[in-house]
């Protein structure tokens, strides 16, 4: 479903991946893990032409994403946003209303009385439903960080893409709803080609088919199990 091959990317020259060949199975989940600053972000943003206004940014190779390429300056890039959805690590919602934002993708496609079903489809998916059923038409920015979260998750639902790509997509929910949203994860495989970056190795072995370690550009499949490192808890004083 979406094959890299030969992939670089840089800023100003500074080469942050480096020559990436590998490739992602449709209707897979693979986590993506690797220390700050390796190019995470970086690969995921890549993927969906995020990276464009970055006068800087320059990149090699192709990503191939059910034959298109992505990485071609013609390659039309709305198009590729329907099949491909990015979650970010910090939620973007709009300045809209709760209900505005989880249509957003898709206003344009159906009639406006269609919005209160989709929306209640969508929202019950992400479980924000019950929080938000009285307050749809309140502004997004007034839900609470871990809240705003899930309604991306339902804006970017709703548009139904083929792959989404999770940039830390619970580092900013607490254990009830990052249990949630990984349960959510494991149902949409069936739909859905997943990329979820994490920093918490136990949630990607426990969420994914695979895992990948990003180091030093290169991306690797992670071949030794994780080792824990507990330290010995001493007294102070
Ligand atoms: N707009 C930019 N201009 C210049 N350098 C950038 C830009 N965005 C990212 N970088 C650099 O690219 C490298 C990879 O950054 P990236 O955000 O992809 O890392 P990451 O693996 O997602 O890290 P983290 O785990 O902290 O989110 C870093 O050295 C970063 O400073
Ligand atoms: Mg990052």
């Amino acid at each position: 479903m979406i094959q890299f091959k030969n992939f670089s990317a840089s800023f100003g020259g500074r080469k942050i991946l480096q020559e990436l060949t590998f490739s992602l199975p449709a209707n897979s989940i693979t986590s993506i893990i690797g220390a700050s600053g390796s190019g995470k972000t970086t690969l995921l943003r890549a993927l969906c032409r995020m990276n464009d206004r970055i006068e800087n940014f320059r990149v090699g190779g192709s990503i191939l994403v059910d034959g298109m390429d992505v990485c071609r300056p013609d390659t039309d890039v709305y198009a590729l946003r329907r099949k491909v959805g990015l979650i970010f690590q910090k939620p973007c919602v709009f300045p809209k209303s709760i209900i505005d934002n989880v249509v957003f993708g898709i206003r344009e496609k159906i009639t406006k009385k269609d919005y209160p079903d989709l929306a209640e489809k969508v929202l019950r998916e992400v479980f924000l439903w019950e929080e938000v059923k009285d307050r749809l038409e309140e502004k997004a920015t007034t839900l609470s960080q871990g809240q705003q979260q899930r309604l991306t998750l339902a804006r970017t639902l709703a548009v139904e893409p083929e792959v989404l790509l999770m940039d830390e997509p619970t580092s900013s929910l607490d254990p009830k709803s990052t249990a949630a949203i990984e349960k959510l994860v494991q149902s949409l495989k069936n739909r859905h080609t997943i990329l979820w970056v994490t920093h918490q190795h136990d949630q990607a072995q426990s969420i994914a088919d695979r895992v990948l370690v990003i180091e030093k550009g290169q991306v690797l499949p992670l071949s030794a199990p994780i080792v824990r490192l507990v330290k010995p808890f001493t007294k102070a004083g």
